[in-house]
């Protein structure tokens, strides 16, 4: 193992300056906690404020790095094998954003997966790309949405050869993995370059049995939240490069436009921990999380009649890789949709899973996970199967067909104050000036800039007479839509 992965100089620098109890006439203005509030600090006590601290020489500055933020990045790169790595503190939403503007030039377009995090929405508006976007499948036994394909990407590619880059997410937010590696050689073979929005998998590197991670793959930006999995901080993501196509310097500017000026250097230095950690720690902390949730899995599928987690088997039959660590359970044979399910578990039980659906929980372990985590959360589910009979609703996963006419960018109409409302009825033809997503799928069905078909239409209608949550819509019925005037 590598010793120099044994330092971590950020949190060192912060440490010992911490220690030093330095007078502060710097920001933040707490002056090493002793302005927090009481109420707070009573529960923090009052060391961790001491390394909350601003730009100066001794701690260096996240946007023209020369010291301890610089060895630490440097160390993170080589922890992931990679040219450079850039720590983020907004997440992977301001990761994904810097990507779009790195790869791509306003005009430019880019092959996208329909089923996208909110902040792809954001990119392609900043950057003024075409977003090229390609149908999610739906696997209906397990009402999910799949990840996208290489086939698909490869259609995509053959169909609009002028493409200037390829962006996939992967792990999703269920742990499904896509065939990474022949997507990056194929994006490598024609001239593309390949975004991927790995939020969901900084720990597969670190872990022989997981899933293949994107920078192994060979893809040229990958960005990840390191507080999603690892030990980071919320916040905290790292934006990895690994790129002939695209300029590193151009990068590192975009990454500074996007970046407060005030970073929390407490989450900067957990990201320096959790690289540590994750390289000399990772493998063994990991074999426990994977375990735990592999008996999850068993316990869930053979004790719960009424509900079900899918395996890494049954994602290899269909072409795909599964992180075991995330636990999608469906519960809709108990007639209880996943929302239900997930407010039960959260008053009667104290346990909050991420996220639910109409059909799903999707419970994301990490690498603080304990084994006493899944039991609770198994021995909950078999009470909850027991206890509660919900009315079966028979809901069908479903979308339309997404494959449609963009007539302007989405930056076009963003910008534009031609704008107007009219009844969602009589919307089939014009453009759209707004993104609509329905709960589920959780896909926009309508973005800016794109013809509105009759099938959309009629799938927004229904969904609004079932009262579906759309976001987007302006009211608590979705009436009208906005749409360009021209
Ligand atoms: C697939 C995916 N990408 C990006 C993000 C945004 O990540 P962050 O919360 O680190 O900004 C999320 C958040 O849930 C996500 O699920």
């Amino acid at each position: 193992m590598n010793k120099q992965q044994l330092k971590t100089p950020l949190f060192d620098t912060l440490l010992n300056h911490a220690k030093r109890n330095v007078v502060s006439f710097h920001t933040p203005g707490h002056k090493n906690g002793r302005g927090i509030d009481k109420k707070l600090k009573d529960f923090t006590g009052q060391n961790i404020y001491g390394l909350d601290v601003t730009v100066f020489d001794e701690v260096d500055s996240l946007h023209d790095p020369i010291g301890p933020i610089k060895k630490a990045q440097e160390l993170m790169a080589k922890a992931y094998g990679v040219e450079h790595s850039l720590f983020l503190v907004n997440g992977t939403s301001v990761g994904n954003i810097a990507m779009f503007l790195s790869a791509c030039d306003p005009g430019d377009s880019i092959i996208i997966s329909r089923s996208s995090h909110k902040s792809i929405m954001a990119g392609v508006i900043l950057a003024g790309v075409w977003p090229i976007w390609i149908q999610p499948k739906i696997e209906q036994n397990l009402d999910i949405i799949f990840n996208t394909t290489y086939e698909q990407i490869k259609n995509a590619l053959d169909t609009y050869p002028e493409s200037r880059a390829v962006f996939v997410t992967c792990p999703t937010y269920n742990g499904v993995v896509t065939e990474l590696k022949k997507i990056a050689d194929l994006c490598h073979r024609r001239g593309k370059v390949l975004l991927v929005d790995e939020a969901h998998g900084p720990h597969l590197k670190f872990h022989k049995d997981l899933p293949m991670s994107a920078v192994d793959a060979g893809a040229d930006l990958v960005v990840q939240s390191t507080h999603k999995i690892l030990s980071a901080l919320s916040q905290g993501s790292v934006l990895h490069f690994n790129s002939k196509l695209v300029d590193i310097n151009r990068v590192k500017k975009i990454v500074s436009m996007l970046q407060t000026t005030s970073p929390s250097y407490f989450t900067l230095a957990s990201l320096d921990v959790a690289r540590k950690q994750a390289v000399f720690q990772g493998s063994a902390m990991l074999s426990k999380v994977m375990g735990a949730a592999e008996w999850a899995r068993k316990e869930i599928n053979h004790s719960i009649t009424n509900m079900k987690c899918f395996t890494r088997a049954e994602m290899n039959t269909v072409g795909f890789d599964l992180d075991v660590t995330k636990l999608t359970i469906n519960v809709t044979k108990t007639g209880l949709s996943g929302y239900e399910v997930d407010a039960i578990l959260s008053k009667e039980y104290n346990i909050q899973v991420d996220c639910s659906d109409t059909f799903n929980l999707i419970a994301i372990m990490g690498i603080g996970s304990d084994k006493s985590d899944v039991v609770a959360l198994v021995n909950a589910l078999k009470d909850i199967s027991k206890k509660y009979k919900g009315n079966q609703k028979n809901w069908i996963l479903k979308i339309p067909s997404l494959s449609t006419e963009m007539v302007m960018t989405p930056r076009e109409v963003f910008l534009s104050h031609d704008i107007k409302k009219i009844p969602l009825n009589k919307a089939v033809g014009h453009v759209s000036a707004q993104t609509l997503t329905p709960y589920p799928p959780g896909i926009p069905v309508v973005i800016p800039g794109e013809r509105i078909t009759q099938e959309i239409c009629n799938y927004l209608l229904d969904m609004a007479a079932k009262g579906i949550r759309i976001s987007g819509q302006e009211g608590d019925k979705l009436k009208m839509v906005k749409v360009f005037a021209n």
